[in-house]
């Protein structure tokens, strides 16, 4: 299997080894500074007998390198300054997705592309309309990734195994997430079985400010370890046909009665994309929040040129 990641910089170069020690697929990473991604390749390769795994992998400039990828993953652009929001790369990141889909709908016309560039809603629904592809086949990363940090936060602030939570969280990656405390477990028991109104408030406001914490800490750049598992979890449920629900952008076409915009929401996942959009079953206020949270993003991918 091909997969080829485009943008070798902090988040692409870190799920490149991912994926490949993971034994997923023969890797391609691709970036447009020079020398970078051929760099960064060759340490990998280094890697190989320290990490005791015959893993291929390769790097360069050209972005002919991803013909006739079976996955594609999309990590170029600019990260967040301290200060910044997703929403203000906007322009920037947004030339470089136009650059990018065009190649992908040339060069890789079958491949599944799951895009990670900020911000990450906006981006997925103008990948989506640039390339043309099938909504099943072009989908975005990142409320697993929210999901993650809320199920980190729940276990630190009950003192119990990471691994013994779970949880979820719907609508835009950036500042209209939405953490679900009605869905988060711990072993089976809800949330507010072991906490009050007020902690889990708390606990909902530090996940959805937990990207920017990590970008004021950085100083430059933003998180990369919990986002390349984020992405090596779903290349590896697609690559092994493994059908199972994880939190990512999808189109929406009805479902939730959102129509014609790109936002976080379960979906069963597969070989050949999503196959099933999961539809929980919210209250009147988590739907009107999902939908304002979607509103936003069929605006903001409105404004941009086609
Ligand atoms: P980075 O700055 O370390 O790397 C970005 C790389 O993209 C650079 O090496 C740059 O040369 C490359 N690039 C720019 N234009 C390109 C083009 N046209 N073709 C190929 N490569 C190109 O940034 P980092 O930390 O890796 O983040 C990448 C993106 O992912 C950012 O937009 C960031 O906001 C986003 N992100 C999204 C997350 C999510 O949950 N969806 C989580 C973490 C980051
Ligand atoms: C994050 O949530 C910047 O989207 C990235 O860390």
């Amino acid at each position: 299997m091909k997969i080829s990641i485009i943008g070798a910089g902090n988040v692409g170069s870190l799920a490149a080894m991912r994926i490949a020690q993971e034994g997923l697929g023969d890797v391609f990473l691709i970036d447009i500074a020079k020398g970078l991604a051929h760099g960064k390749a060759l340490d990998l390769e280094d890697a190989r007998p320290l990490l005791k795994s015959n893993y291929s992998i390769c790097g360069g400039e050209d972005i002919g390198l991803l013909k006739d990828s079976d996955i594609v993953v999309v990590t170029a652009g600019l990260a967040r300054k301290p200060g910044m929001t997703r929403e203000e790369l906007l322009v920037k990141n947004s030339q470089i997705l136009k650059e990018v889909s065009l190649k992908i709908k040339e060069l890789a016309r079958s491949a599944i592309v799951l895009i990670v560039t900020n911000p990450l809603d906006i981006m997925t629904f103008y990948a989506l309309k640039i390339t043309g592809f099938k909504p099943g086949k072009i989908f975005g990363m990142g409320i697993s990734l929210d999901a993650a940090r809320f199920v980190n936060l729940i276990s630190q602030e009950l003192q119990v195994p990471a691994t013994d939570v779970e949880a979820l969280v719907i609508g835009a990656h950036g500042e209209g997430m939405l953490p679900l405390p009605r869905f988060a477990k711990i072993k089976g028991v809800t949330l507010d079985e072991f906490i009050g109104e007020e902690k889990i408030k708390d606990l909902i406001g530090r996940t959805v400010n937990r990207g920017a914490q990590i970008v004021a800490n950085l100083g430059s750049g933003s998180a990369f370890f919990a986002p390349s598992s984020a992405i090596a979890a779903i290349v590896k449920t697609i690559a092994k046909d493994e059908k199972r629900t994880i939190g990512l952008c999808s189109y929406l076409d009805g479902q939730y009665g959102i129509k014609n915009s790109c936002i976080g929401v379960p979906c069963r996942l597969g070989r050949n994309g999503i196959e099933q959009v999961i539809e929980l079953d919210l209250s009147k206020e988590e739907s009107a929040q999902l939908a304002k949270s979607a509103a936003a993003v069929a605006q903001a991918t409105a404004q941009l040129s086609a």
